[in-house]
C-alpha cells in the first residue's frame, strides 16, 4: 500500500494558458514542453486504513493548504473512498515560485498512488489524472519534447523527440523565491474573463504549435527560439491585460531577458521562456551553457543558476 515516484518539472515552450473546462480541468489550447533533468521531486505515498484524514508534508513540514488539491488527486487515483493516505514529498528546487514543482509534484503523486494501489493504469491515463490536479502535470509524464494536444473529449500527451536525440540544457536564473501573488488557475480564469487579447491567444496557438513542432523536428534553433520567445511573451501581455492584471516579473526577470538577447546578439544560439512566476529558463544548445550560465549569474537580482539538461518522464522508484 505504498510506493514512491520521482518526476521532473517541465518548461512549456508553446505555453498553455487558459481552460476550455473548469470542472475537468481541460486547457484551452495545446502546448510543447521540455522536461528536464536535474530537477526533481520526489513522492512517497503510503496508504493506510488507521489514519482519519490525509497527511501531507513537503520538505519537511506539513503543507495543509496544499493538501484539498492533493487529496482530491489522489481520489481520482484510487476513488473516494480508498483509504487516507500519507504523502511526503521532497523537492530539490523553491516550490511554488514559478519553477513548475506543481507539474513535478502532481505528476509523481499521480504515479506513487497508481503503483501503491496496484492499479496499472495506463501512462496515458495518469497523465490525464495529473491533468485534471495542474494542467501542465500531464506532460511530466513523458520525458524529452512533448506534446499536450487538445482532444474534442479530453487530452492526448505524447513525447515527439527524444531527450538524447537533441541535448538542449536549460539555465534556470532564479531572481526570487517568494510565493507567487496569484496562482496559475486564478489568473487563467481572469484573462478568459477580462484580457481583450484572450481570444487572439487561443486563435494563434494552433500556428505557433505547428512551427515549433517542425522546429523541433527538424532541430532548427534559430526557427524554436523565435517562436519560443513570441509566444512566451504573448501570454504574459494577455495576462499584463487582464482585470486585475496578473504580473509576475520583477525586475531581474526583464534584465535576465536583457542578458538572453544580449547574448544572442553575440551569436550564443539561446533563448529565454518565463512561466507563472519570476524566474527565466534560458534554453541552449550544449556549446552555448557555459556562456550562458556565465552571463545569468552576474545579471543584477538573480539569487541562483540551476544547469538541467532534458530528462525522462514521471516513474515509479525504489527507495
Ligand atoms: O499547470 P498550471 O495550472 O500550473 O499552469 C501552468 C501554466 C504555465 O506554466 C504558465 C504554462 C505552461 O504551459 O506550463
Amino acid at each position: 500500500m505504498q510506493a514512491t515516484a520521482r518526476a521532473q518539472p517541465n518548461i512549456a515552450l508553446i505555453k498553455y494558458w487558459g481552460k476550455r473546462d473548469t470542472i475537468r480541468n481541460l486547457p484551452a489550447v495545446g502546448s510543447i514542453s521540455i522536461t528536464l533533468e536535474s530537477l526533481y521531486t520526489e513522492t512517497a505515498v503510503a496508504f493506510d486504513d488507521s489514519l482519519s484524514t490525509d497527511e501531507l508534508f513537503i520538505n519537511g513540514a506539513a503543507a495543509q493548504e496544499a493538501l484539498p488539491r492533493i487529496s482530491r488527486c489522489l481520489d481520482s487515483v484510487g476513488g473516494e473512498r480508498r483509504a487516507r493516505a500519507r504523502i511526503t514529498s521532497e523537492t530539490n528546487f523553491p516550490v511554488a515560485a514559478g519553477l513548475a514543482s506543481s507539474a513535478s509534484g502532481f505528476a509523481a503523486v499521480v504515479v506513487a498512488a497508481d503503483a501503491a494501489l496496484g492499479l496499472g493504469a495506463s501512462v496515458d491515463e495518469l497523465a490525464t489524472l495529473a491533468g485534471q490536479a495542474s494542467g501542465s502535470a500531464a506532460r511530466s509524464l513523458y520525458g524529452g519534447f512533448v506534446e499536450l494536444a487538445n482532444l474534442d473529449d479530453g487530452i492526448e500527451v505524447a513525447t515527439i523527440r527524444e531527450p538524447d536525440s537533441w541535448p538542449l540544457r536549460v539555465v534556470v536564473a532564479i531572481t526570487s523565491d517568494a510565493r507567487k501573488p496569484v496562482g496559475s488557475g486564478e489568473a487563467m480564469e481572469r484573462s478568459r474573463e477580462s484580457s481583450p487579447f484572450y481570444g487572439r491567444w487561443i486563435e494563434d496557438q494552433a500556428v505557433d504549435l505547428d512551427t515549433a513542432r517542425s522546429a523541433i523536428a527538424s532541430r532548427d534553433f534559430s526557427a524554436l527560439a523565435e517562436v519560443a520567445e513570441h509566444n512566451c511573451l504573448k501570454m504574459h501581455l494577455v495576462m499584463w491585460a487582464s482585470r486585475p492584471p496578473a504580473m509576475y516579473w520583477n525586475a531581474a526577470t526583464l534584465a535576465c531577458m536583457n542578458t538572453v538577447r544580449d547574448l544572442r546578439a553575440s551569436g550564443h544560439a539561446v533563448f529565454f521562456t518565463i512561466d507563472a512566476g519570476p524566474q527565466v529558463k534560458a534554453v541552449c544548445l550544449p556549446d552555448d551553457e557555459a556562456a550562458v550560465r556565465e552571463a545569468l549569474v552576474n545579471t543584477n537580482g538573480v539569487t541562483d543558476v540551476r544547469v538541467s539538461g532534458l530528462g525522462a518522464g514521471a516513474r515509479r522508484i525504489e527507495v
